[in-house]
């Protein structure tokens, strides 16, 4: 702790009280009591109160205390300052107290003993809080003193750390990480301790594998409602994308005569979804837990029933054996990045779900046969062409239930002796995936709405803009697939405030995410951009269209993608994670590499492509590391229909070209690849107010000859901020030129936070209102082992146990906000 007098190089610490003069003030109160001893005129006595009067009978042998207050700490936003008022009298001091007289206003604990804290607010500018410190003794005599803190905007307030190959979950010092709710943990009072040695079953009522995005929501002391400002008690609801299947099953994967054993795919089907824990943090050690017996545990997965929400609900193109209308489904998949509503509902992101259907041979014959070319051109632009098995063979099990569908739906393909409008098989199947899913955490009876209005690719996440009543709000989103693009959804309802406290969750995220407009991201190289909508009858969105004739509404959101390209969007390095700042407005979004990018197919919004090479051979061509794309809507309002934009940072390990690829200058306190995750603090602390903290999370295969994956944080600047580079590509004999928009070089305003264990991926943050707690997500640490020979034991230290992904939660040992 620094004790606040004067100023220091970033830590502004300030003692303004005036102890200088203090002794001058006693020496004239001294006096003028031999005044009033003497006899005082009635006026002088007034200046001391009534106490003192009462005291004039009386044998004088009172004086006023003697105080003085000192502030220590770090005066600086999210950090916490300590008052310490000291008083001395000839008789005992009765009572004490700090109240605050100017500044923004903060809470005080302690504020009745001579010891206060306050946790110092987000301000844009050096900002003044004064306190005053009143003594009073047992006769009444009060004497006070005040103190000004000078509190300085938020900056990054921890030492970077190195690189990390270790086994090893580093994070910066001063900080410490706890594992919280590990793959497997059990969900109800009655489910069995996990073994963690491939026998344990029952993945329905346990974590799920490869934990992913996750938001934190505050639990009020009902334990079945949310109460948004709390610290210590919430819901952590989690995606568990996809799983590790060798450490799974006691010997990995295994299959029988061609087939799957049925009790080994029901736990990789289950591990798969998304999981609503209870958590809370003991009042007397300050540790983090996981309610096992949590009242609104649950797990939703690839087999928990559905309904659709929005335009395409109801649709021809949706209908399957198990919903003859098309407004019903079972499960959601691939669950990457999330959303966190402000209405108290998570939204989950339907990825890479494409993969596990299987399609024979003969199907695109059959499919064009019934429903024309087009039908298949769709299944192809979403990545099913051709003959395919899904992944992991969960449609060829055995024993064979012939009463369940549970695994036969993840077979799309057609069977030509039922009825063409698809009620009798589950050739529709894969239209019901892809999309974004809501979820009301607070109520289990209600079954997750898919949101269909949001359009239908490989979403990676949903960043809501700012929410502002009277103005209809955005939502970003990216399609993570190579050369996809970045989408927008505006409500067609402005947002009135009062819809945060609603009780019908459900029917909230009815109101704004069932009706609006979707648009496309199209970036033009004078760092202009625009929204282009996808509404049917506009411009190329008709029956008209020769690559694919849109027939309506539902079908330009369901084949969002080939809407994108009758449009002309921006072809993307991978759009990944959204976030939005919640001081500017301005939307970030990680692009995380792309190894189609060549010196020829450059763009300004997409510049690089380069040869990253690994250490002891091998080599990642195209944009190998990855940059972060920034916007700001023009007029700033979430309505725009365009924006400004640059590059707020490539990523490049920090030995690579300076002037061609390490555009941002980036060092080794803060070189990464493959930004992913990427999300702001919240703005209900100081890392999400007037200076927000960005926080990057890697998933990365190119950087990791030199590093495990990571979590950096930033303050990063606005759009605008740096300027253009010109600069050249080259992959081989291959190169060309392209002009790049790099926001300003970050320096010190980004810095390495984490490093995660062996052959994991940092993805899923949040943390409470406060700030003070962070959740992080360790995916698939040793992903590429067996359980004979794992190549993690992480998050337990024994030599040979089966890497767990798991959720840590990360608490700086002073208190403070994470990250400031
Ligand atoms: Fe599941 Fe695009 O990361
Ligand atoms: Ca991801
Ligand atoms: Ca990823």
């Amino acid at each position: 702790m620094t004790e606040l007098y004067g100023y220091d190089d970033g830590d502004v610490d300030t003692n303004r009280s005036d102890n200088g003069t203090l002794n001058d003030l006693i020496a004239r109160r001294y006096s003028r009591r031999e005044t009033l001893r003497s006899g005082a005129s009635a006026a002088a006595v007034a200046v001391f109160g009534g106490a003192f009067v009462a005291a004039c009978d009386e044998p004088v042998k009172d004086i006023f205390p003697t105080v003085k207050v000192t502030a220590i700490g770090t005066a600086r936003a999210g950090n916490i300052i300590t008052l310490t008022g000291v008083a001395s009298d000839d008789h005992s001091i009765a009572s004490q107290a700090f109240t605050q007289e100017s500044g923004p206003t903060v809470t005080l604990s302690g504020a009745s003993t001579g010891v206060a804290t306050f946790m110092a607010p987000a301000v844009s500018a050096v900002t003044n809080l004064v306190f005053r410190y009143s003594a009073t003794d047992d006769k009444g005599q009060t004497s006070s003193d005040t103190i000004t803190v000078a509190i300085q905007p938020a900056e990054l307030g921890f030492a970077a750390i190195a690189h990390s190959l270790t086994d090893v979950l580093m994070v910066a010092p001063g900080y410490t990480a706890t594992v919280l709710y590990r793959l497997g943990d059990p969900l109800t009072a009655g489910t069995a301790a996990f073994k963690n040695d491939g026998t344990d079953t029952d993945y329905a009522h346990r974590a799920g594998d490869h934990h992913d995005g996750m938001s934190f929501f505050g639990l009020a002391a009902t334990g079945s409602t949310p109460d948004r400002a709390s610290n210590t008690r919430g819901l952590l609801v989690m995606n568990h994308e996809n799983v590790t299947r060798n450490y799974l099953h006691a010997a990995g994967p295994t299959s029988v005569g061609g087939l799957r054993p049925e009790s080994e795919v029901i736990k990789e089907i289950e591990v798969h979804g998304v999981s609503v824990v209870e958590i809370k943090r003991a009042s007397d050690t300050g540790a983090w837990s996981y309610v096992q017996d949590g009242a609104l545990n649950r797990r939703v997965t690839p087999l928990t029933p559905t309904e659709f929400s929005g335009p395409v609900k109801n649709n021809a193109s949706l209908k399957t054996a198990y919903s003859a209308d098309g407004t019903k489904g079972r499960g959601t998949v691939n669950n990457c990045a999330n959303g966190y509503m402000a209405w108290n509902t998570y939204l989950t992101c339907e990825e890479n779900w494409a993969g596990y259907f299987r399609r024979d041979a003969g199907d695109d014959a059959n499919r064009a046969a019934l429903y024309g070319a087009r039908a298949v051109t769709a299944l192809n632009r979403y990545g099913l062409n051709g003959t395919r098995a899904g992944n992991y063979d969960w449609t060829r099990v055995t024993p064979a239930d012939p009463a369940s569908t549970n695994y036969a739906k993840f077979n799309v393909t057609i069977d030509t002796t039922k009825a063409s409008d698809g009620t009798g098989d589950f050739r529709f199947e894969a239209n019901q995936y892809g999309w974004v899913v809501e979820i009301d955490p607070f109520d289990a009876s209600k079954a997750p709405r898919k949101r269909t209005a949001l359009g239908r690719m490989n979403h990676e996440g949903v960043g809501a803009g700012r929410m502002v009543a009277g103005v209809k709000p955005a939502f970003y989103m990216g399609d993570d697939a190579t050369n996809e693009y970045i989408y927008k959804f505006v409500s067609a309802t402005a947002w009135s405030a009062a819809d945060a406290t609603a009780t019908d969750r459900l029917a909230i995220g009815d109101k704004y995410l069932d009706a609006g407009t979707l648009y496309v991201a199209k970036f033009n190289a004078d760092g202009t951009g625009a929204w282009l909508p996808l509404v049917f009858g506009t411009g190329p969105l008709t029956a008209a269209n020769a690559t694919y004739p849109f027939a309506d509404q539902a079908d330009v959101l369901m084949h969002a993608r080939l809407a994108g390209d009758a449009l002309g969007a921006t072809k993307m390095d991978r759009p990944e994670w959204t976030a939005v700042n919640p001081a500017t407005g301005e939307m970030y979004c990680t692009l995380t590499n792309n190894s189609t990018r060549t010196p020829a197919n450059t763009d300004a919004a997409n510049p690089r492509a380069y040869t990253d090479p690994k250490t002891g051979g091998g080599q990642t061509n195209g944009n190998a590391n990855g940059h972060i794309i920034r916007l700001r809507e023009d007029g700033d309002t979430s309505e725009a229909l365009t924006f400004k934009w640059d590059v707020y940072v490539f990523g490049a390990g920090a030995d690579l070209d300076a002037t061609n690829i390490n555009l941002s200058g980036l060092d080794a306190t803060n070189d990464f690849s493959s930004c992913d995750g990427l999300w702001f603090g919240r703005s209900s602390n100081a890392s999400g107010g007037a200076v927000p903290v960005l926080w990057i999370e890697t998933d990365d295969g190119a950087f990791t000859d030199v590093t495990n994956c990571m979590l950096l944080a930033a303050i990063p600047g606005s759009v605008g901020d740096g300027g253009t580079k010109n600069i050249t590509n080259t992959i081989g004999a291959a190169t060309g030129t392209q002009t790049a928009r790099v926001g300003k070089a970050p320096g010190t305003a980004l810095r390495r936070f984490l490093v995660g264990p062996k052959e994991c991926e940092i993805t899923g943050i949040d943390t409470t209102p406060d700030g003070r707690s962070l959740f992080v997500n360790i995916q698939h640490p040793g992903e590429n082992g067996t359980a004979a020979t794992p190549t993690s034991n992480w998050p337990a230290a024994t030599t040979g146990a089966r890497p767990r992904s798991a959720t840590v939660v990360i608490t700086r040992n002073d208190g403070g906000v994470v990250g400031l």
